[in-house]
């Protein structure tokens, strides 16, 4: 049955095919993955909690008038999307000093930034998703410099908006990473998800991490802070 075509399956989601070759329906797992696939678990739960943050965080921002690719959520683990093609980016935005940039740097986590940071990775687990300069990803024509600059417009946007969204629900917004893709039109939208895998979100009061880092680094409790990030965000 055409409803039921696997397109791809990744490491959270799997993507089918519908009747309409314009849109396509996600299905997020409870699988979750780390250091590009290396290490593999299962967090209960993690598919409705990460499809629920996803939409209120995508109808916020279609609000704030940021074109994203939902459209709806016919059940607790399915959104309908529109169909992408995927800029093989991952743009990452830095609020507060941590993972990655704090490693590179040697500068302690939840270290403050004077402003933000906004990077480009290249999409490629075998590569383990390679850091990226704007002039790398005009130089290998990854993607035109009008359309990073509006991509990296809409990473500070996203922001803006999220940010405060989630200080009033007593979270802090430390990084998080976006991919971006093209529509039927040709249109840039805001695709994947942006849930608790993909930002890093501390409790504003006491730090404590609340996001996929607990998976990451065994710091236990992986379920308990997901169910009270979706408590937070969703209701
Ligand atoms: P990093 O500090 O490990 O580079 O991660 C920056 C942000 O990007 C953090 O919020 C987690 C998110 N992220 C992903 O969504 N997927 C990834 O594969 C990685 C490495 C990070
Ligand atoms: N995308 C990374 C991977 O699987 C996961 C992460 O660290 O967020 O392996």
């Amino acid at each position: 049955m055409a409803e039921e075509r696997v397109l791809y399956e990744g490491k959270a989601k799997i993507t089918y095919a519908t009747d309409d070759p314009n849109v396509v329906r996600l299905y997020y797992k409870d699988s979750a993955t780390a250091f590009d696939g290396k290490k593999k678990g299962t967090i209960k739960d993690k598919g409705p909690i990460n499809s629920a943050i996803t939409e209120v965080f995508f109808k916020l921002l279609e609000k704030a008038g940021v074109a994203t690719h939902y459209i709806d959520r016919p059940s607790d683990r399915e959104m309908r999307v529109k169909m992408l093609r995927m800029i093989p980016l991952e743009i990452v935005v830095r609020n507060v000093t941590a993972g990655s940039l704090a490693k590179r740097m040697g500068i302690p986590e939840g270290t403050a930034l004077s402003s933000t940071i906004l990077e480009y990775y290249y999409k490629d687990d075998s590569l383990g998703d390679p850091l990226l300069c704007e002039s790398h990803i005009h130089a290998l024509e990854i993607c035109s410099k009008e359309n990073l600059a509006k991509i990296g417009k809409t990473a500070f946007k996203v922001n803006e908006v999220l940010t405060p969204f989630l200080a009033q629900r007593d979270i802090k917004l430390i990084d998080f990473k976006l991919e971006f893709g093209f529509d039927s039109e040709g249109e840039i939208l805001l695709g994947d998800e942006i849930s608790p895998d993909s930002c890093r979100l501390w409790d504003a009061k006491t730090n404590e991490k609340m996001d996929k880092d607990r998976f990451r680094r065994d710091l236990g409790q992986v379920e308990e802070f997901y169910a009270e990030l979706n408590r937070r965000i969703t209701s």
